[in-house]
């Protein structure tokens, strides 16, 4: 079932639809973005199905099995034998992705309406979370869409965007702020690959991520989602798309799945505006990028074309935010799900972008109009397949195939339209090796969570640590000393994990496998460890005192700052808790040493007099399941090396600020870190 903060947020009690007059950016737009981006490639020749895979699961028999079932042939021959085969009601089903809540109670629904795609939401995961359970569940769908006349394979979609998170027992990564802050893009593929792995292995070939997102006001509640506010850092950490996909016509392995990236484009460039008489909307999530054509290039299209060339990501997610142009002047937002120009102009044209384009979860419901405009401006600028995850009293994917088959049969939205987002979603499958295997292969179930992918997960949290301030070299921290442990976030694996873990939102009761940075401290020295969350009990002499303070977990719109009264782990201020600003307090000033590890999707506040007081100051951000990585930096076992991927402000006023920004003042610069040798 939907995780309650996911259908709440889900059920129209998310953020107001914000004011956008509906308009199609005129095709010289496209031009005047200011895109220098070569000729789009030769149209892709596909790749040639290698000789092993057979189609076998029709039970054609040899030579009589149709051409699209031959693996021996090219791709490209294969979607074009399969696309002229179909008649337009199994087109548009192909187009439909329903969410997996939905088609639990009825799974002939895929077959009747010949759905192309499902989804887990965040936290909606089957009965047992279990490896089993979700590829039993994931290989239940797909035996009903094979049921179909033409048995075209579902594609099941997740949002693995820090390891397959909704996964208990999974291995949890850094969240990717951290991930940036490692600069490590070899890391980077690392953690992509063992991401892929653990997700298909369990079932979906589908993974909703990377976040190619440019975080440049740090209030935005997905800041952490962001590799940092540089496009060139994003652009460096791509290689996780590679570790996702694989190289180019390896998605078909049983260590790879089909990557994207989101949200296209400009989700991080929204502007702050606080409606603090409405408790529902989000502050910035989903709102407004108020920018130049050329800034939008600069910050929002430029990760794209690397992803597309170079890396070769066979999804892209359109943003719910709008986009309007300064040199036009202000008052004309258009949404990232109805730009045309932008989609088809610049992304598919421009970019030269194959793969498909999958929209967001219920976004064309923020566009203007009625159901049918909202339909036909979507499809017709250039989406491909539609996350409208519900049925019954709530509009979702049956209204969606009506909708459209009406708009095609009406001339509104053309053939050509659809054929092209059939196609893309085709290809895809078969560059999937869905037609070949469309089951789960579980034989690598058994490396989920496993110690070697602990490790890799423990190496990326050391990586992420990022010193800020050591006073009298206060870290590494000797192992003879005893050590007092205090703060909000030091023994929470839910805090240090962050969103989209077990639920939507994440939870400081979502209890996962692996270690927190109390028990990792614990199990570092041979010294005694007294850990008071509060720091009442007494400090004990000589202690080096470590206090873990930081944010509740939160997901999109909730977790902006002064968000939406609803969110479920409180409204986030980007402030410390009185409690940890406490323990601080007490903790440096009874303690020998007093370092602060701040566990948190973005900076903090540090209020000036605190700061004085504390020896060392690290940035922790979200490092997930294994903690034992923050132990490694603390007691000298690895050297601090992590840089800052975003500006680390002095106060919330000076928000938005990045590097390159005029009178740049911040309390610790972007790229910041200082290093420690080993001890
Ligand atoms: C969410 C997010 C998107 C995610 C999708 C499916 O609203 O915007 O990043 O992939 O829905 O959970």
């Amino acid at each position: 079932m939907v995780s309650l903060q996911h259908a709440h947020h889900r059920s129209g009690q998310g953020p107001r639809p914000r004011r956008s007059r509906l308009a199609v950016v005129s095709a010289a737009t496209a031009a005047t973005l200011g895109i220098a981006f070569l000729n789009a490639p030769s149209a892709d020749a596909g790749h040639a199905r290698d000789a092993g895979s057979h189609g076998s699961h029709h039970g054609h028999a040899g030579g009589h099995s149709p051409a699209y079932l031959n693996a021996k042939l090219p791709t490209k021959l294969r979607v074009a034998d399969l696309l002229g085969r179909m008649t337009l009601a199994e087109k548009i089903g192909q187009m439909a992705q329903a969410e997996r809540a939905d088609v639990t109670d009825d799974p002939t629904q895929i077959s009747r309406l010949g759905l192309g795609s499902v989804l887990s939401g965040g936290g909606s995961v089957p009965a047992a979370n279990t490896p089993a359970a979700w590829a039993d569940m994931v290989d239940g769908f797909q035996r009903e869409a094979l049921k179909t006349r033409l048995g075209i394979p579902l594609l099941y979609g997740v949002d693995s965007v820090h390891g397959h998170g909704n996964l208990l027992g999974a291995t949890v990564f850094p969240h990717n702020i951290g991930l940036g802050a490692s600069r490590d893009a070899k890391l980077a593929e690392k953690i992509g690959h063992i991401t892929a792995i653990e997700t298909r292995a369990s079932g979906p070939q589908w993974a909703f991520a990377p976040c190619v997102c440019v975080a440049r006001d740090d209030r935005w509640g997905r800041t952490y989602e962001s590799f940092g506010e540089s496009p060139a850092l994003v652009r460096r950490m791509e290689t996780i798309i590679d570790g996702l996909q694989g190289r180019k016509g390896q998605m078909d392995q049983r260590d790879h799945v089909l990557a994207t990236a989101k949200h296209y484009a400009g989700d991080g460039l929204t502007t702050y505006k606080d409606t603090p008489d409405d408790a529902n909307d989000y502050p910035i999530d989903q709102g407004i990028d108020e920018v130049s054509r050329a800034e939008f290039a600069k910050l929002a299209l430029s990760p794209y074309p690397d992803a597309i060339r170079k890396h070769h990501v066979g999804s892209v997610m359109p943003s719910f935010s709008s986009v309007d142009w300064t040199e036009d002047g202000l008052g004309n937002p258009i949404k990232m799900s109805a730009n045309k120009e932008l989609i088809t102009g610049v992304l598919k044209h421009a970019f030269g972008f194959k793969g498909l384009v999958i929209s967001d979860w219920r976004a064309i419901h923020q566009l203007p109009g009625t159901y049918t405009d909202q339909v036909e401006v979507s499809v017709n600028a250039g989406i491909d397949m539609f996350m409208e995850p519900f049925s019954g009293d709530t509009v979702g994917y049956p209204q969606f195939i009506q909708t459209l088959t009406q708009l095609v049969n009406s001339g509104a939205v053309p053939m050509s339209r659809i054929d092209d987002a059939v196609r893309r979603i085709l290809t895809v499958k078969f560059d999937l090796g869905l037609f070949e295997h469309p089951f789960t292969d579980r034989s690598l179930m058994n490396t989920i969570g496993s110690p070697a992918h602990r490790a890799v997960a423990r190496q990326a949290v050391a990586e992420s640590q990022v010193l800020l301030t050591n006073h009298d070299r206060t870290l590494p921290l000797s192992k003879q000393a005893p050590v007092y442990v205090a703060g909000s976030n030091a023994d929470n694996i839910g805090n240090q994990a962050g969103g989209w873990t077990l639920t939507w939102q994440g939870s400081p009761t979502g209890v996962i496998p692996g270690t927190t940075i109390r028990a990792a401290i614990d199990a570092a020295t041979d010294a005694p460890v007294t850990y008071s969350q509060d720091a009442s009990a007494p400090v004990p002499a000589g202690a080096n005192g470590v206090v873990v303070v930081g944010e509740t977990p939160y997901a999109e719109g909730p977790g902006d700052v002064n968000g939406p009264a609803w969110a479920p782990n409180g409204i986030q201020t980007m402030q410390l808790s009185a409690a940890d600003q406490a323990a601080i307090r007490t903790v440096c000033s009874a303690a020998a040493t007093c370092t602060v590890l701040v566990v948190s999707g973005r900076p903090l506040i540090i209020p000036p007099d605190l700061l004085g007081q504390i020896d060392a100051l690290v940035a922790s951000w979200l490092p997930g399941s294994e903690g034992a990585g923050v132990a490694d930096v603390l007691f000298g076992a690895r050297p601090f090396t992590g840089k800052l991927p975003v500006t680390w402000p002095r106060t919330l006023a000076q928000e938005p600020i990045n590097v390159g920004d005029a009178n740049y003042d911040p309390l610790f610069p972007y790229g910041w870190g200082l290093t420690t040798g080993r001890r």
